[in-house]
């Protein structure tokens, strides 16, 4: 067959008589798995009224699409399989959404539990009903379902000096069979909790760290199984954590630490009974002497009281708790994903450094603590400090740490081998130094205990250059290490805050490689509740760095978080609902710059942080890579009202959509007016100024070109980034959607300094603060601002994605709906292969080339579907998994757009092979 025949075969085969063409595989059902309410499997105690519903459907035929769904709501599961009149239901709604669907049922109350399932019409015929049980539980929803008081230990207020963790206790009585418990617990501080001589979950931090005194999270534990009956007891330790830390940040929400908890219990005779935080609790203090998030902790293994959390335990010695009078009226589900012990690793040497300190090398930089076995005399001392790194000489570097300590100390108590895992408290290191360690220490002594949000992963990725491999691996080590129940800025040093600027720039990577969701959800409401009254965003979120009438707060590219993020959210999962609620703080944030930019719409004469650590130099003939703070500004103001103006549009808000969009044409003028010659010339000559006015769309249609050539023209004449923390995450995107692919490889594959890979060359296993955190001749920068994990300049990895290996959203259908699949091979890789666990099923790209011979393997989940555009690809001489495109399922439509051809396919896996033109 020729060429033009085949084209034309393709063209006229009409789609429907491709449906039902199977390869030879023996047909599998469908299956609707990973039920998700509000983002959460099976979340207990939430309190969203009309929780947001999501479910997966996975087969192995090609182009499949839900045509109807119907949810069931029950009381119980028996109900949900029986007869019973369910609670809702939806009906049959046709619609292919399978993502967002709102529960509208009847508004449960205080603790219900409700059982749900969907069944799903395909359009292939088939019917599938869930086979998965899952359900969601409310929280308490009013005030008054809190029937604890808030109780406090014995304690000293004084917060400058170390003071030991409380430990409460309670004992009581279980008087029959129990059909349901449930323990509602928060307190001011951190804590952790025991039942009957047990932790009862494995949440770390709870209850998290929001802005405490706006927003208090509770956590519900189904205690159902773990309750017996007779004499049980309770115990609970409080930290200081983020609520009365030291340091020079000086978390501080207050100066004593407090709990509140009740347990309420359904027997089987349908009474209830609730036990409360009231005065007849006992406290005292025990082995922890000291437990601070940046300082580490001291662990007295003498001082543990057996049995403390179990009945029976003799308190007399203890002390009276008292009320305390909290307000009840902030407390909130938590919404977000627990912390938790994710991983553990082992070492991978123990060594002497010159300076004669034995140390461990975890092999990786870590966030977490240590897992200490010993074995040794009572009494005995243990030191354990932590560093990032090793200086030029091999030995430990600590003072990047700054004020933050970092230390944990353990006293044995002598016997049997010991374990030890600190408590409240976390440490950024990849080496420890042990000081006093009774006997040799080897590598099977010591755990690195991996501690993050719980996430779900949702990317895989490698490519033919193991150099880029290590990236990746060490934006993913960065993204581990700092988002731990909110995005840091470091987990190392006396910062470890939600700086905003770090995460807007790291979230379409962060959304990319794991299901940040949640994460994101929560840490956005604390944004909203922490605005300032003039619409300022504070520069970290919960905001502890403002003090009375002096707000830190409101620099551009940080503070744009408000709006960025939101939008960010929306792409990514689809979430409009986000964008409802943030709503209102959007806004105000784009009227706050408005305000501060004034009547030229010019946004100068403020304080920002501007384009944090840009390339310096002290060459005499060129000063290094400073933008203006005010052109950052004003490019940042036109973005966010840009976003805004979308926003707004998504959600049928006319007038502003109309009055954002004006804005923007007055801000697009003023930027043109104030920065950009008749010429198209940036008066200010920097890669991140033309990266900011490209990305932005600021320039008019006609000079675009010629910016870009000025940029990639720089790019060239530099040979690397000139870039800080504002241009890096878009310069590369820029390059390439103008052309500049070579000039953008160059940037990604450039091993010196500045580089991405230039840490990569070094050793680096986690993203650098800096682009020379250590110099090649092993010395430092300066230690003030020096952070060894870091995630911001990781946003890179949103270009990988998204251009190397081709995985789009396309705007108009979020949440991967509709996926845009346009693989570029170039800069020098011969394959790579990226996948992306999206709200859908998985979206996979993988590429290799074999001279000009090009395979490419695509991968489109259920109810999705995809635009895949061949690179320098003849549509006659494309072949799908060895045959003639035409002739194979799931293919939607195919036509040649210049020099690449475009094939929209529906879900299922493709291989598309051809020799490129
Ligand atoms: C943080 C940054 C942050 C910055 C503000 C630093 O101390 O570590 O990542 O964005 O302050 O410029």
């Amino acid at each position: 067959m020729s060429i033009k025949q085949s084209i034309f075969l393709f063209l006229l085969t009409p789609f429907v008589l491709l449906v039902g063409i199977t390869d030879g595989q023996t047909k599998v059902a469908a299956k609707v798995v990973e039920l998700k309410s509000e983002y959460l499997k099976n979340p207990v105690g939430i309190d969203v009224k009309r929780p947001r519903l999501s479910w997966q459907i996975v087969s192995s035929e090609h182009a499949l699409i839900q045509t109807a769904y119907q949810i069931k709501v029950a009381k119980s599961e028996a109900a949900l399989a029986g007869k019973e009149t369910p609670v809702w239901d939806s009906g049959k709604v046709a619609s292919s959404e399978s993502n967002q669907v709102a529960y509208s049922g009847p508004e449960q109350r205080s603790g219900d539990r409700v059982f749900w399932q969907v069944k799903v019409w395909l359009s292939n015929g088939e019917v599938v009903s869930s086979s998965e049980t899952s359900y969601w539980e409310m929280g308490l929803l009013q005030t008054s379902d809190w029937m604890a008081n808030w109780i406090e230990p014995e304690q000293s207020a004084d917060v400058s000096k170390p003071s030991p963790a409380p430990m409460l206790r309670r004992a009581f009585n279980v008087r029959g069979d129990v059909v349901r418990a449930r323990a509602y617990v928060t307190s001011r501080g951190l804590y952790e909790f025991q039942l009957n001589g047990n932790r009862v979950s494995d949440h770390l931090f709870t209850p998290g760290w929001t802005s405490y005194n706006k927003r208090l999270q509770y956590q519900v534990y189904d205690l159902t199984d773990q309750l017996k009956k007779g004499d049980n007891a309770v115990g609970i330790t409080l930290g200081d954590g983020w609520y009365r830390g030291i340091g020079y940040n000086n978390y501080r929400y207050g100066d004593r630490l407090a709990l509140l908890m009740q347990i309420k219990i359904t027997y089987r005779d349908g009474n209830e009974e609730t036990i409360v935080t009231d005065k007849d609790w006992r406290s005292s203090t025990g082995p922890i002497l000291m437990s601070k998030i940046y300082d580490g902790e001291t662990y007295d293994a003498r001082l543990e009281r057996k049995g403390w959390s179990e009945p029976g335990f003799a308190d007399a010695s203890w002390t009276n708790v008292r009320l305390a009078e909290y307000p009840k009226v902030d407390l909130v589900a938590s919404m977000g994903n627990p912390v938790r012990a994710i991983q553990e690793i082992k070492p991978v040497k123990v060594f002497k450094t010159p300076a004669g300190d034995t140390v461990a090398d975890m092999g990786q930089n870590m966030v977490g603590w240590v897992k200490l076995k010993v074995k040794g005399p009572a009494g005995t001392n243990i030191d354990i400090r932590h560093a990032e790194v090793l200086d030029k000489d091999g030995n430990v570097y600590l003072a990047n740490l700054r004020g933050a300590k970092q230390v944990v100390r353990y006293t044995l108590k002598g016997g049997e081998a010991e374990t030890y895992e600190p408590h409240f408290t976390f440490q950024g290191f990849r080496y420890v130094a042990i000081r006093g360690y009774p006997g040799e220490l080897t590598v099977d002594d010591l755990t690195g205990v991996v501690i993050h949000s719980d996430m779900q992963p949702t990317s895989e990725f490698e490519t033919s250059n193991p150099l880029i491999n290590q990236l990746q691996h060490n934006i993913i080590w960065g993204q581990k290490g700092n988002f731990l129940d909110v995005p840091t800025d470091c987990p190392q040093r006396d910062e470890r805050m939600g700086w905003t600027g770090d995460a807007q720039m790291f979230a379409p990577t962060a959304e990319f490689n794991m299901d940040v969701s949640a994460f994101y959800t929560k840490w956005l409401r604390d944004m909203a509740v922490d605005q300032l009254e003039s619409g300022s965003i504070p520069h970290v979120i919960p905001d502890i760095l403002s003090r009375p009438n002096r707000p830190q707060a409101g620099s551009a590219a940080w503070a744009d978080a408000a709006v960025v993020i939101p939008w960010t959210m929306y792409q990514s999962y689809g979430d409009k609902r986000i964008l409802e609620e943030q709503y209102p703080s959007m806004k105000k944030w784009v009227e706050y710059e408005r305000n501060r930019a004034g009547d030229d719409y010019v946004w100068d004469g403020d304080q920002h942080f501007g384009d944090w650590l840009a390339f310096a130099t002290n060459r005499s003939d060129y000063p290094g890579a400073t933008t203006g703070k005010d052109l950052i500004a004003t490019a940042f103001f036109a973005h966010s009202t840009d976003l805004l103006r979308r926003t707004a549009q998504l959600l049928g808000k006319t007038e502003d959509e109309k009055a954002y969009g004006e804005l923007l044409e007055k801000i697009k003028a003023a930027f043109l007016r104030e920065y950009v010659s008749g010429s198209g010339r940036i008066g200010e000559n920097t890669q991140t100024a033309y990266t900011l006015a490209l990305q932005f769309d600021l320039l008019p249609e006609n000079m675009r070109e010629s910016a870009a050539e000025r940029l990639a023209k720089d790019v060239r004449s530099f040979k690397h980034v000139t870039t800080g923390f504002v241009g890096t995450p878009y310069i590369c995107n820029v390059l390439s959607r103008y052309g500049y692919w070579d000039e953008a490889f160059m940037l990604l594959n450039n091993e010196k300094y500045p580089s991405w890979l230039y840490p990569v060359k070094n050793g680096a296993t986690t993203i650098w603060e800096r682009w020379d955190g250590q110099k090649p001749d092993g010395s430092f920068q300066d230690p003030g601002m020096n952070s060894f994990n870091h995630y911001a300049y990781g946003a890179i990895g949103e270009w990988m994605y998204r251009n190397m290996a081709g995985i789009k959203i396309d705007e108009s259908a979020p949440g991967y709906k509709h996926i845009l699949i346009e693989p570029h091979p170039g800069g020098g890789f011969r394959k790579v292969s990226v996948s992306h666990e999206s709200v859908y099923g998985k979206v996979r790209s993988a590429w290799e080339i074999t001279g000009n011979a090009i395979e490419l393997s695509v991968e489109v989940p259920v109810n999705t579907t995809a635009t895949v555009r061949l690179p320098k690809a003849k549509l006659a001489f494309v072949e799908l998994s060895g045959k003639p495109l035409s002739k194979q399922n799931g293919i939607l439509d195919a036509k040649e757009e210049g020099s690449n051809s475009v094939v929209r396919v529906g879900s299922g896996s493709y291989k598309f092979s051809y020799q490129m033109d």
